[in-house]
């Protein structure tokens, strides 16, 4: 089948790797010139484990290309995956500006039938409004076209993309006529003859589901940052706690990891907004908003046990960080804990030296105008950062973090203090060693 997919970010980009390592003929859209130039050039704008191979793949094949036009995705292809982004606003609802934008533009350039697939995550009601503006935009064209528009939110974790993309725990289309149904069976085909399972709904269902999942996740990360909590005050330990808890078959041990929080291009944004929605229609949704509020206040905890440990003399300490991206395998740094610590920790006068395997550039792009960049240091290994410095302060738990050689931490560390904000090293362990060690729980 021929498939646009317009956005070509984390999602678009996943999208349209696998779409046509499936067999499907794939044209990737970006309004970004300099994007679509690099992906051109085979370069691949995001780190993304096993994406690059996908794309040079599917490019030498012939069935993936990129452009920067509009009209000519449209042309070309049978459905449309829109797949921008959707931020939040002030109020938390999602921004769906470049959604709308995308809408408007396929009802000023289609001449066929075509069917337009949200893929961004979008509230309850967004086909509906996709379908009215492109009817508008048809109606001042003065063409009469039937086009349908779909719902088929996108379940992939960065970091993990590929496979999720490849395997789905299941494939959610809304969907509302019979042909464009049967298109989306078509496009699925090569998952559905795996066994993954394809769910139809209706639309607004479709997409419900999207939010649903997030939120229920990241309030699952909320509780257990709770029980963690709880058990810094009661002696009880998290990690036994998890473990009792979580091999309950109906409770699960996934997102019981005890830490900074949840970032990210989608927790936060998502509660944000399916929170808004609520509102909307008078409803108050109590527990996710405990969940947001739970999950700021776990940052703040954290920087609230660095400053106790200093006796609120941070003025000219130096502290290393290791991990800025929001979770390991991605250089991914929206919402990440590591930017609200990195943020209070220049705002309290101290020099930062700072680690991470994927996102540093991303980090440095960041905070390229902030008056106190300079009392930044970037390292080029992990044990780089550490010297001189007064404590290490750990916020994302990427494998080379878990095996690095606590000795060696402290041979190069000023002063043996850890603050542990994803739990990686074992308290006992760690205080055997003679390190002052501070974790979640
Ligand atoms: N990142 C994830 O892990 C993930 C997972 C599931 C769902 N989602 C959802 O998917 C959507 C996209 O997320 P993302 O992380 O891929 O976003 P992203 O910010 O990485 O990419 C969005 C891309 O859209 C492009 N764009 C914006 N307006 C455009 C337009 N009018 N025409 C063409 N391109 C345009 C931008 O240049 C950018 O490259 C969001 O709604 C997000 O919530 C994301």
């Amino acid at each position: 089948m021929h498939l646009a997919m317009v956005g070509v970010g984390y999602v678009g980009l996943v999208t349209g790797a696998c779409m046509a390592e499936a067999g499907h003929q794939v044209i990737c859209m970006d309004l970004d010139p300099e994007k679509i130039e690099a992906l051109r050039r085979g370069v691949i704008p995001i780190y993304e484990p096993g994406l690059e191979d996908y794309v040079h793949r599917n490019v030498a094949a012939g069935r993936l290309s990129f452009t920067t036009d509009l009209k000519e995705a449209v042309s070309k292809s049978q459905a449309i995956f829109v797949c921008v982004g959707t931020p939040s606003r002030e109020d938390g609802s999602a921004d769906l500006q470049y959604v709308f934008g995308v809408a408007k533009s396929v009802g000023q350039t289609m001449e066929d039938y075509k069917v337009v697939v949200d893929k961004s995550t979008v509230p309850v009601g967004t086909a509906a409004r996709v379908r009215q503006l492109i009817a508008k935009e048809l109606a001042r064209r003065g063409v009469d076209l039937s086009f349908d528009v779909v719902s088929n939110p996108e379940f992939l974790r960065e970091g993990a993309a590929i496979g999720d993309f490849m395997s789905p725990d299941r494939i959610v289309v809304g969907v509302e006529s019979d042909r464009a149904k049967e298109l989306m069976a078509e496009v699925y085909r090569p998952w559905t003859e795996k066994n993954h399972p394809l769910y139809f709904m209706e639309v607004p269902s479709a997409e419900l589901t999207k939010y649903a999942a997030n939120s229920f996740l990241a309030a699952k990360i909320s509780f257990i940052n709770e029980i963690a909590n709880l058990c810094a005050l009661t002696g009880a330990n998290i990690v036994n706690v998890r473990q009792g808890m979580g091999s309950d078959k109906r409770i699960g041990p996934l997102f019981l990891n005890p830490g900074l929080g949840y970032g990210g291009s989608c927790f936060p944004k998502d509660v944000k907004a399916l929170i808004h929605t609520a509102k909307t229609l008078a409803y108050n949704f109590k527990m996710l908003e405990a969940t947001d509020t739970v999950n700021m206040t776990q940052r703040h905890r954290f920087i609230l046990k660095i400053i106790q440990h200093f006796n609120g003399n941070l003025d000219g300490r130096k502290l290393a960080i290791w991990g800025l991206a929001f979770k390991p395998d991605t250089d991914d740094i929206r919402e990440a804990p590591a930017l609200t610590l990195i943020e209070r920790l220049l705002d309290l006068g101290v020099q930062l030296a700072v680690y991470d395997p994927a996102a540093m550039n991303e980090v440095k792009k960041y905070f390229h105008q902030h008056p106190e960049r300079d009392r930044i240091t970037y390292g080029e290994f992990p044990e780089a950062v550490l010297p001189g410095a007064d404590a290490l302060i750990i916020c994302t738990e990427w494998q080379v973090f878990r095996k690095a050689d606590p000795q060696a931490i402290k041979s190069r560390l000023k002063n043996p203090v850890v603050f542990d904000g994803r739990n990686i090293f074992k308290p006992e362990a760690m205080r055997d060693l003679g390190f002052t060690y501070f974790f979640v729980g």
